[in-house]
């Protein structure tokens, strides 16, 4: 029987001359909170920075915390570096590996990839994704047998993460695309009842807070660390010298307080908690005070609390 407690949080988004993200205070005040609870790690769910290989020393301070962190890769992390320098300065020999720590297994997805011709897969690279909206967030065959096999042979219960969501509760169409979630589905399901049964599944990428469990397995959405992006700009900020500070400033609204969750898994009760916190947006500018709408699940700035049961039987 294990208990485990770690500190989840996603989407920091720095990059100093697009985004008010101030990184390095928002990990400060994350990892701080991290220690005091006595989370034994931390999980970073993709999109840290704009440009890894600008920011050594905030990966640094990720890195070299007394608590270890790990990283799963999002989208934006290729907006501006290759693939291979993408992973030089994350510290990370492959976009999907695994490991295993008191008596549960993560195993870190990397959804990071879109298909050109039938069958043909390319890595996210250089901004290169953005010429295919509508072909991304897919994982090539190689990777999902990986899957398979790291979940099915894991003698752990185990925790999967990715940047986009395998199923998204508000909105089944949203996540990684169908052929794909189809197929991590099905290990899900084929896990139950086995020790490497799938217990958690973590998300990033659509800077909302929510949980859902669906077919006996908790899918936790985690909120951006630190903002909503809105297709829409605003001018509403006071401070009217950031809007020649950061490129994208009117497309933030940006929260107040850093937002991370601890989670705290008990295979003895079954159960998965989530410990968040509270939260406003700064200066009141809301998504939809900015003129902006939600879509499927309400923009916060805040992280869900919840505790659930795992598992078909309990569902
Ligand atoms: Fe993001």
């Amino acid at each position: 029987m294990s208990k485990l407690k770690f500190t989840v949080f996603s989407d920091l988004h720095h990059h100093p001359a697009w985004y008010k993200s101030d990184a390095p205070e928002r990990l400060a005040a994350i990892q701080k909170r991290a220690l005091e609870s006595g989370s034994e790690l931390i999980l970073h769910i993709g999109d840290f920075s704009h440009k890894p290989s600008a920011c050594p020393e905030l990966i640094k301070q990720y890195k070299e915390f007394q608590i270890p962190g790990y990283f799963v890769l999002g989208n934006h992390e290729f907006d501006i570096d290759s693939y291979e320098t993408v992973l030089k300065t994350m510290g990370l020999e492959n976009g999907y590996y695994f490991f295993d720590h008191g008596g549960f297994r993560f195993v870190i997805m990397d959804e990071n990839w879109f298909r050109d011709f039938p069958g043909c897969y390319f890595h996210y690279s250089e901004r290169n994704y953005f010429d295919h909206p509508g072909f991304r967030d897919w994982m090539p065959p190689e990777e999902i047998e990986w899957v398979r096999e790291t979940v099915l042979n894991s003698p752990y219960p185990c925790i999967l993460a990715s940047h986009a969501p395998v199923s998204y509760g508000p909105n089944p169409k949203a996540g990684m695309k169908q052929e794909c979630k189809e197929a991590i589905e099905a290990i899900i399901r084929e896990s139950q009842g086995k020790p490497g049964q799938v217990v958690l599944c973590l998300n990033g990428h659509y800077h909302r807070s929510g949980i859902d469990v669906i077919e006996g397995v908790p899918r936790l959405d985690v909120n951006s660390a630190t903002f909503n992006w809105i297709p829409k700009p605003h001018d509403l900020f006071p401070e009217k010298e950031w809007y020649k500070e950061y490129e994208c400033i009117g497309n933030m609204v940006i929260y107040e307080k850093p937002v991370s969750a601890e989670v705290i898994i008990d295979t003895c009760e079954q159960t998965v908690e989530v410990i968040g916190c509270e939260g406003n947006f700064l200066h009141d500018v809301s998504t939809e005070a900015s003129g902006n709408v939600s879509g499927s699940r309400l923009s916060t700035a805040d992280m869900v609390s919840a505790k659930v049961k795992y598992g078909i039987e309990n569902n």
